[in-house]
């Protein structure tokens, strides 16, 4: 097995060959333009490793990590119309750069994409693939539905909020690994394994994106910061506030998030400080930790080398500490 570092520089050499210059421009160029602008790549890592962890060679994951991270972008480029979002990645979102229908229809155009990557593989692993990948992004739209069904919602309850972070977010984590774990022919026990860590890992991870959301560094985060207060989104850190905060403070946080004021950085402030001063920021970074803790513990399940469980463990601990 390779680095993470290693995984890392493969997939954005990987990346910075694959060119998308087609007529016509207006479809092509968007999504040239948002998968240049890099990310973090954390799913393509991902699947790499689930292959090497399983003793095949990562080469043989590229088409499916590309596909993965094809269709991560898509999702991104769609969740930035609903989400009303200006920045990605530290430059303008697509929808801003070009227009709506630009976003709609090159997005729709890289989800079929990705799927075009599933067709270096023998049909035996392009069945699979392709079965888990259309299960994972029927989920994702479930979870996008209850997200945006959540933001005029004033009664959400934390199992559900765990429900809609597993299926936006968690089940593509868990799927980009156990991807790695088809292409390498592996048991469907240590696929199911894989996938359980990488879901455990996906829940962490957006508990994150929702930390950062509001607490990032506006020069280094990449995206709005306070995006989601601005969208009365029902994430982990208003859901603790709602339930640690004295009756008044409940009021106000209750009333903050069913306006949508014209200038909301007073609204982002108030929000912020009602986050601290609840404990719901504390209990928040505690979540990330029990989620990644439980990853961890599906990894001893496993019947792999120490040495592979220790790069997959030391990937769950960066992504712990990352802040963008
Ligand atoms: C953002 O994903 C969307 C979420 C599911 C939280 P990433 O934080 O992986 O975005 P990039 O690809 O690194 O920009
Ligand atoms: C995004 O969740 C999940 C998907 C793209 C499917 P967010 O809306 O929190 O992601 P960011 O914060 O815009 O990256
Ligand atoms: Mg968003
Ligand atoms: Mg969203
Ligand atoms: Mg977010």
């Amino acid at each position: 097995m390779h680095s993470i570092s290693e995984y890392q520089s493969f997939i954005s050499s990987h990346f910075s060959e694959l060119s998308i210059e087609r007529e016509p421009k207006n479809l092509y160029e968007p999504i040239q333009y948002i998968l240049s602008l890099g990310g973090k790549r954390i799913r393509p890592v991902l699947t790499l490793m689930g292959a090497e962890v399983f003793d095949a060679n990562y080469k043989s994951a590229l088409a499916a990590a590309t596909a993965v991270e094809v269709f991560h972008n898509f999702s991104l480029v769609h969740d930035d119309i609903m989400d009303d979002a200006p920045l990605r990645r530290g430059h303008e979102t697509v929808h801003e750069k070009w227009d709506l229908n630009t976003g709609i229809l090159s997005g729709d155009a890289m989800l079929i994409l990705a799927y075009q990557f599933f067709e270096h593989y023998r049909p035996e692993i392009f069945r699979d693939l392709a079965k888990l990948f259309s299960k994972t992004a029927l989920e994702v739209c479930e979870g996008q539905q209850w997200d945006v069904d959540f933001e005029t919602r004033d009664d959400v309850s934390i199992p559900e909020y765990l429900k809609m972070i597993e299926y936006k977010t968690a089940v593509l984590v868990g799927a980009a690994m156990k991807m790695g774990a088809i292409v390498a022919e592996t048991s469907q026990e240590n696929a199911n394994l894989i996938y359980d860590f990488g879901l455990n890992l996906g829940i962490a991870f957006q508990l994150q994106d929702d930390y950062l959301d509001a607490f990032g560094d506006p020069l280094t985060f990449g995206k709005q910061v306070g995006g989601d207060i601005i969208e009365n989104k029902k994430t982990y850190l208003y859901l603790k506030a709602v339930e640690f905060a004295q009756e008044d403070i409940k009021e106000q946080l209750l009333h903050l998030f069913s306006i949508h004021p014209n200038n909301n950085s007073d609204k982002i402030a108030s929000v912020k400080t009602i986050f601290n001063q609840t404990g719901a920021s504390e209990a928040t970074q505690q979540a990330i930790r029990e989620y990644t803790f439980k990853a961890f513990e599906t990894l001893e399940k496993m019947q792999i080398d120490h040495d592979k469980k220790a790069v997959l463990k030391t990937f769950g601990e960066h992504l712990m500490s990352r802040n963008v």
